[in-house]
Protein backbone atom coordinates (compact mmCIF):
# COMPACT_ATOMS: atom_id res chain seq x y z
CA UNK A 1 0.00 0.00 0.00
CA UNK A 2 1.39 3.27 -1.12
CA UNK A 3 0.14 6.96 -0.66
CA UNK A 4 -1.90 8.20 -3.37
CA UNK A 5 0.19 11.60 -4.31
CA UNK A 6 3.20 9.03 -4.07
CA UNK A 7 1.92 6.66 -6.68
CA UNK A 8 0.86 9.76 -8.84
CA UNK A 9 3.99 11.61 -8.92
CA UNK A 10 6.11 8.37 -9.55
CA UNK A 11 4.03 8.27 -12.89
CA UNK A 12 5.50 11.01 -13.73
CA UNK A 13 1.65 13.29 -13.30
CA UNK A 14 3.96 16.16 -11.48
CA UNK A 15 5.54 17.02 -8.09
CA UNK A 16 4.59 15.57 -4.86
CA UNK A 17 3.07 19.35 -4.38
CA UNK A 18 1.87 19.76 -8.35
CA UNK A 19 -0.17 16.16 -8.15
CA UNK A 20 -1.37 16.90 -4.42
CA UNK A 21 -2.93 19.92 -5.67
CA UNK A 22 -4.86 17.75 -7.99
CA UNK A 23 -6.23 15.35 -5.95
CA UNK A 24 -7.77 18.19 -3.58
CA UNK A 25 -9.46 19.40 -6.41
CA UNK A 26 -11.06 16.13 -6.68
CA UNK A 27 -9.68 15.54 -9.97
CA UNK A 28 -9.09 12.25 -8.92
CA UNK A 29 -10.90 9.22 -8.32
CA UNK A 30 -10.23 5.14 -6.85
CA UNK A 31 -12.32 2.72 -8.15
CA UNK A 32 -14.43 4.96 -8.96
CA UNK A 33 -14.78 7.32 -5.54
CA UNK A 34 -13.64 11.26 -5.80
CA UNK A 35 -10.59 10.63 -3.27
CA UNK A 36 -9.69 14.19 -2.06
CA UNK A 37 -6.60 12.96 0.33
CA UNK A 38 -3.45 13.20 -0.98
CA UNK A 39 -2.00 10.81 1.93
CA UNK A 40 -5.44 7.72 0.86
CA UNK A 41 -3.36 4.77 0.51
CA UNK A 42 -3.86 2.19 -2.24
CA UNK A 43 -2.65 -0.43 -3.51
CA UNK A 44 -1.52 -0.01 -7.56
CA UNK A 45 -1.26 -3.81 -8.19
CA UNK A 46 -5.12 -3.75 -7.50
CA UNK A 47 -7.08 -0.60 -7.49
CA UNK A 48 -7.56 1.48 -10.08
CA UNK A 49 -7.41 5.42 -10.22
CA UNK A 50 -8.27 7.84 -12.73
CA UNK A 51 -7.65 11.61 -13.63
CA UNK A 52 -10.04 13.77 -14.88
CA UNK A 53 -12.11 10.71 -15.56
CA UNK A 54 -8.70 9.39 -17.94
CA UNK A 55 -8.25 5.92 -16.34
CA UNK A 56 -4.05 5.48 -15.83
CA UNK A 57 -2.44 2.42 -16.70
CA UNK A 58 0.37 2.18 -14.03
CA UNK A 59 4.48 1.65 -15.72
CA UNK A 60 5.79 -0.74 -13.26
CA UNK A 61 9.39 -0.65 -12.43
CA UNK A 62 12.23 -2.63 -14.78
CA UNK A 63 14.37 -4.71 -13.21
CA UNK A 64 17.24 -5.93 -16.20
CA UNK A 65 20.04 -8.80 -15.47
CA UNK A 66 22.84 -7.58 -18.50
CA UNK A 67 26.23 -9.92 -18.86
CA UNK A 68 28.37 -6.31 -19.09
CA UNK A 69 31.12 -7.12 -22.01
CA UNK A 70 34.65 -5.37 -21.38
CA UNK A 71 34.66 -2.19 -22.99
CA UNK A 72 31.41 -0.79 -22.66
CA UNK A 73 30.98 2.52 -19.75
CA UNK A 74 28.41 1.25 -16.91
CA UNK A 75 26.80 4.93 -17.11
CA UNK A 76 23.20 6.07 -18.20
CA UNK A 77 25.48 8.14 -21.46
CA UNK A 78 28.60 9.14 -22.42
CA UNK A 79 29.62 11.58 -25.37
CA UNK A 80 32.46 9.39 -26.67
CA UNK A 81 32.62 6.04 -25.62
CA UNK A 82 29.07 3.63 -25.84
CA UNK A 83 27.33 2.91 -22.61
CA UNK A 84 25.55 -0.48 -21.17
CA UNK A 85 22.26 1.24 -21.79
CA UNK A 86 23.01 1.40 -25.95
CA UNK A 87 22.86 -2.23 -25.79
CA UNK A 88 19.93 -2.81 -24.75
CA UNK A 89 17.36 -3.80 -27.89
CA UNK A 90 14.86 -1.22 -28.65
CA UNK A 91 11.48 -2.85 -27.15
CA UNK A 92 13.96 -2.90 -23.65
CA UNK A 93 14.90 0.48 -23.93
CA UNK A 94 12.52 2.95 -21.54
CA UNK A 95 13.18 6.81 -19.80
CA UNK A 96 14.74 6.61 -16.80
CA UNK A 97 17.09 3.14 -16.61
CA UNK A 98 20.47 3.59 -15.39
CA UNK A 99 22.87 0.94 -14.04
CA UNK A 100 22.70 -0.39 -10.42
CA UNK A 101 26.24 0.36 -9.52
CA UNK A 102 29.54 0.19 -11.73
CA UNK A 103 31.92 -2.03 -13.15
CA UNK A 104 34.77 -0.99 -14.85
CA UNK A 105 35.11 -0.56 -18.17
CA UNK A 106 37.29 -3.50 -18.77
CA UNK A 107 35.57 -5.62 -16.37
CA UNK A 108 32.34 -8.01 -17.70
CA UNK A 109 29.62 -9.82 -15.67
CA UNK A 110 26.60 -9.17 -14.07
CA UNK A 111 25.13 -5.40 -13.83
CA UNK A 112 21.37 -4.81 -13.22
CA UNK A 113 19.84 -1.68 -14.81
CA UNK A 114 16.38 -0.62 -13.83
CA UNK A 115 14.53 2.35 -13.08
CA UNK A 116 13.68 1.71 -9.43
CA UNK A 117 16.03 4.40 -7.43
CA UNK A 118 15.46 2.65 -4.37
CA UNK A 119 16.04 -0.57 -5.11
CA UNK A 120 19.57 0.68 -6.49
CA UNK A 121 20.00 2.69 -3.15
CA UNK A 122 19.02 -0.41 -1.11
CA UNK A 123 21.58 -2.86 -3.01
CA UNK A 124 24.31 -0.99 -3.24
CA UNK A 125 24.57 0.50 0.45
CA UNK A 126 26.84 -1.27 2.38
CA UNK A 127 24.47 -1.42 5.49
CA UNK A 128 22.30 -3.82 3.37
CA UNK A 129 25.26 -6.57 3.44
CA UNK A 130 24.94 -7.17 -0.46
CA UNK A 131 27.75 -9.18 -0.99
CA UNK A 132 28.98 -9.16 -4.95
CA UNK A 133 31.07 -12.24 -5.91
CA UNK A 134 33.49 -11.76 -8.47
CA UNK A 135 36.13 -14.28 -10.23
CA UNK A 136 39.46 -12.25 -10.90
CA UNK A 137 42.28 -14.13 -13.29
CA UNK A 138 45.97 -12.62 -11.48
CA UNK A 139 49.17 -11.88 -12.59
CA UNK A 140 50.11 -14.73 -9.93
CA UNK A 141 48.75 -17.02 -7.37
CA UNK A 142 47.36 -15.28 -4.63
CA UNK A 143 48.18 -17.16 -1.22
CA UNK A 144 46.85 -18.40 1.91
CA UNK A 145 48.37 -15.01 3.71
CA UNK A 146 46.13 -13.29 0.86
CA UNK A 147 42.72 -15.12 2.42
CA UNK A 148 43.62 -13.70 5.76
CA UNK A 149 44.32 -10.45 4.68
CA UNK A 150 40.76 -9.89 2.84
CA UNK A 151 38.98 -11.43 6.26
CA UNK A 152 40.48 -9.09 8.51
CA UNK A 153 39.89 -6.21 6.25
CA UNK A 154 42.41 -4.80 3.90
CA UNK A 155 44.00 -1.41 4.06
CA UNK A 156 44.21 -0.18 0.91
CA UNK A 157 47.58 2.16 -0.56
CA UNK A 158 45.82 5.18 0.05
CA UNK A 159 45.17 4.39 3.46
CA UNK A 160 41.21 3.68 3.05
CA UNK A 161 40.28 0.51 5.22
CA UNK A 162 38.23 -2.03 3.43
CA UNK A 163 35.18 -4.03 5.16
CA UNK A 164 36.30 -7.87 5.48
CA UNK A 165 36.09 -9.88 2.50
CA UNK A 166 36.13 -13.86 1.61
CA UNK A 167 39.07 -14.71 -0.97
CA UNK A 168 38.84 -18.11 -2.37
CA UNK A 169 41.74 -19.56 -4.38
CA UNK A 170 40.29 -21.06 -7.06
CA UNK A 171 42.60 -23.40 -10.07
CA UNK A 172 46.18 -21.64 -11.47
CA UNK A 173 45.67 -17.69 -10.90
CA UNK A 174 42.25 -17.33 -10.67
CA UNK A 175 40.43 -16.23 -7.37
CA UNK A 176 37.14 -15.67 -5.94
CA UNK A 177 36.34 -12.30 -4.13
CA UNK A 178 33.40 -11.87 -1.68
CA UNK A 179 32.44 -8.42 -0.68
CA UNK A 180 29.70 -5.75 0.44
CA UNK A 181 30.76 -2.85 -0.80
CA UNK A 182 31.87 -0.96 -3.51
CA UNK A 183 34.55 1.32 -3.77
CA UNK A 184 36.24 2.67 -6.71
CA UNK A 185 38.38 -0.18 -8.51
CA UNK A 186 38.06 -2.09 -5.16
CA UNK A 187 38.79 -5.60 -6.24
CA UNK A 188 41.64 -4.26 -8.40
CA UNK A 189 43.10 -1.95 -5.40
CA UNK A 190 42.76 -4.73 -2.84
CA UNK A 191 44.77 -7.25 -4.95
CA UNK A 192 47.62 -4.70 -6.12
CA UNK A 193 47.22 -3.80 -1.54
CA UNK A 194 48.77 -7.34 -1.85
CA UNK A 195 51.43 -6.73 -4.35
CA UNK A 196 49.26 -8.79 -7.47
CA UNK A 197 47.95 -6.87 -10.52
CA UNK A 198 44.20 -8.43 -11.92
CA UNK A 199 44.20 -9.31 -15.45
CA UNK A 200 40.77 -10.36 -15.91
CA UNK A 201 37.72 -9.72 -13.78
CA UNK A 202 34.24 -10.69 -13.68
CA UNK A 203 31.22 -10.14 -11.44
CA UNK A 204 29.39 -13.60 -11.48
CA UNK A 205 26.92 -12.67 -8.22
CA UNK A 206 24.84 -10.23 -6.39
CA UNK A 207 23.36 -11.68 -3.36
CA UNK A 208 21.43 -15.10 -4.51
CA UNK A 209 21.34 -13.79 -7.79
CA UNK A 210 23.39 -15.43 -10.05
CA UNK A 211 24.55 -14.54 -13.47
CA UNK A 212 23.12 -16.28 -16.05
CA UNK A 213 24.81 -18.56 -18.38
CA UNK A 214 22.56 -18.20 -21.21
CA UNK A 215 23.36 -14.60 -21.77
CA UNK A 216 26.06 -13.86 -23.72
CA UNK A 217 27.81 -10.57 -23.39
CA UNK A 218 25.70 -7.37 -24.67
CA UNK A 219 22.60 -9.45 -23.75
CA UNK A 220 20.18 -8.28 -20.43
CA UNK A 221 16.60 -10.07 -19.89
CA UNK A 222 14.47 -8.64 -17.17
CA UNK A 223 14.54 -9.73 -13.89
CA UNK A 224 11.59 -12.07 -12.03
CA UNK A 225 9.95 -10.58 -9.14
CA UNK A 226 11.37 -13.94 -7.26
CA UNK A 227 15.23 -12.86 -8.86
CA UNK A 228 14.85 -9.22 -7.67
CA UNK A 229 14.01 -10.20 -3.87
CA UNK A 230 17.15 -12.93 -4.27
CA UNK A 231 19.38 -9.88 -4.41
CA UNK A 232 18.83 -9.43 -0.66
CA UNK A 233 19.40 -13.21 -0.02
CA UNK A 234 22.65 -13.99 1.44
CA UNK A 235 25.40 -15.77 -0.84
CA UNK A 236 25.05 -19.53 0.06
CA UNK A 237 28.06 -21.07 1.69
CA UNK A 238 31.02 -21.22 -0.03
CA UNK A 239 31.02 -24.80 -1.51
CA UNK A 240 34.53 -24.25 -2.92
CA UNK A 241 37.61 -25.30 -1.42
CA UNK A 242 39.95 -22.82 0.37
CA UNK A 243 43.07 -23.41 0.20
CA UNK A 244 44.96 -22.83 3.49
N1 LIG B 1 36.27 -3.95 -8.42
C1 LIG B 1 37.06 -3.49 -9.42
O1 LIG B 1 38.24 -3.30 -9.25
N2 LIG B 1 36.48 -3.26 -10.61
C2 LIG B 1 35.17 -3.49 -10.87
O2 LIG B 1 34.71 -3.27 -11.98
C3 LIG B 1 34.38 -3.98 -9.81
C4 LIG B 1 34.95 -4.20 -8.60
Amino acid sequence: MDRLDKILASQNLGSRKEVGAMIRKGRVCVNGERVCRPDHKLDPEKDTVSVDGNPLRFARQVYYMMHKPAGVLSASRDPHAPTVLDLLRPDQKRRGLFPAGRLDKDTEGLLILTDDGAFAHRMLSPRSRVFKRYIAVLDRPAAPEDVRAFAEGLVLEDGLRCLPARLCLLEGSAAQVDLCEGKFHQVKRMFAARGKTVVHLKRVQIGGLVLDGALLPGQARELSAEECASVFLPLPEDRLKIQK
